[in-house]
């Protein structure tokens, strides 16, 4: 009989992170979990068959060791998002980077093979198109930008240099189950909580502007593909490929929730991008990647689960 695979998931008790390792667990795949629960919830493995090490990715030797004995390493932990990296770029950078090469060290210690990243859209900076391929300019404009973006460079240089290969995802905007709703949420989690508590939905601008909304189940298959596909090192663009205003978005999540709440508009923010969307051909035909759930199923079941946990 074949040896079970076995992944070391970095984040994984986080919102991507969560779902990744249920989806590995669902393959059969043997999963071991480094986060130190400073965003993720040990509630999102309940009932999950892993090996959690509750620790913080920058501390050296509980890294190095998890790395012993792994076939790939799916890195998401990180600290998430434009605004906490304003509030906290040392942190950001921290963990970001300094946490990634500490993780790349042990790989190379133990003779890991493959890592698939978690890279974000952040590192394009201001857009420039509207469908967005790789090879768009890569001008980060936040410290959040900068440090996945440095952590991408790091871990090609690594396999350039080493005998490892990597995959960097840059995913769009990613929505779906275990996504809560706090302080730094995205759209999706605060339009929930707007309507769920019976208040309107802000809008920036005149609602016109779009968005690509990939649901994270799809984006726990690209990672699976992206650890077993028969490529080498790469980076990707990861979204629907699709775009939606959030006007559009935000009268399907009344209509879902039943539930009509005033929209009120505000003025447009300053960082805000008109028109957003990967282009996903890249992952398509590479990774054979292509997103398979619908935005209005998807919100259905975030509804649910938002509802259930709110
Ligand atoms: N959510 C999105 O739309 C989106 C978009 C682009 C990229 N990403 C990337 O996807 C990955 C996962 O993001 P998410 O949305 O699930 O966020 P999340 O905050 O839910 O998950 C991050 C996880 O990393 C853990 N963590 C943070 N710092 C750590 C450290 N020093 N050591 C160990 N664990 C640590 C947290 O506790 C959490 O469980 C991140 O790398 C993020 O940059 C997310």
């Amino acid at each position: 009989m074949m040896n079970n695979r076995k992944a070391l998931v970095t984040g994984g008790a986080g919102f991507i992170g969560s779902n990744v390792v249920r989806y590995l667990l669902n393959k059969d795949w043997e999963v071991r979990i480094i986060d130190n629960l400073s965003s993720g919830y040990k509630e999102n493995l309940d009932g999950l068959n892993v090996d959690f090490i509750e620790s913080d990715i920058n501390d050296a030797k509980i890294t190095h060791d998890a790395c012993k004995g792994i076939d790939v390493v799916f890195h998401l932990a990180a600290c998430v998002g434009r605004q906490k990296s304003l509030d906290d770029p040392i942190l950001d950078s921290s963990t970001n980077v300094m946490g990634t090469i500490q993780l790349l060290e042990g790989m190379r210690k133990h003779g890991v093979k493959r890592i698939v990243y978690s890279s974000s859209a952040a590192i394009f900076g201001e857009l420039e198109t509207q469908s967005i391929a790789e090879d768009h300019p890569q001008n980060a404009d936040s410290p959040y930008g900068v440090s996945k973006l440095a952590a991408e460079k790091m871990i090609l240089a690594y396999c350039g240099i080493y005998e490892m290969t990597g995959v960097c995802l840059r995913y769009f905007n990613i929505y779906g189950v275990n996504q809560r709703y706090d302080f730094y949420g995205n759209v999706i989690p605060i339009f929930a909580n707007r309507i769920f508590s019976g208040n309107p939905v802000t809008i920036y601008g005149d609602g016109d502007q779009t968005r690509d909304f990939v649901n994270v189940k799809d984006v726990a298959i690209a990672n699976y593909l992206a650890a077993t596909a028969d490529v080498g090192t790469g980076v990707y663009n990861l979204g629907s490929g699709e775009s939606i205003t959030i006007n559009k978005l935000a009268d399907i999540m009344q209509e879902l929730t039943g539930i009509n709440t005033e929209k009120r508009y505000e003025l447009q923010r300053p960082a805000d991008v008109r028109h957003c969307k990967a282009d996903t051909n890249k992952a398509n035909n590479e990774l054979g990647f292509k997103a398979s759930i619908s935005l209005v199923e998807g919100l259905k079941e975030y509804i649910e689960w938002f509802n259930d946990n709110k």
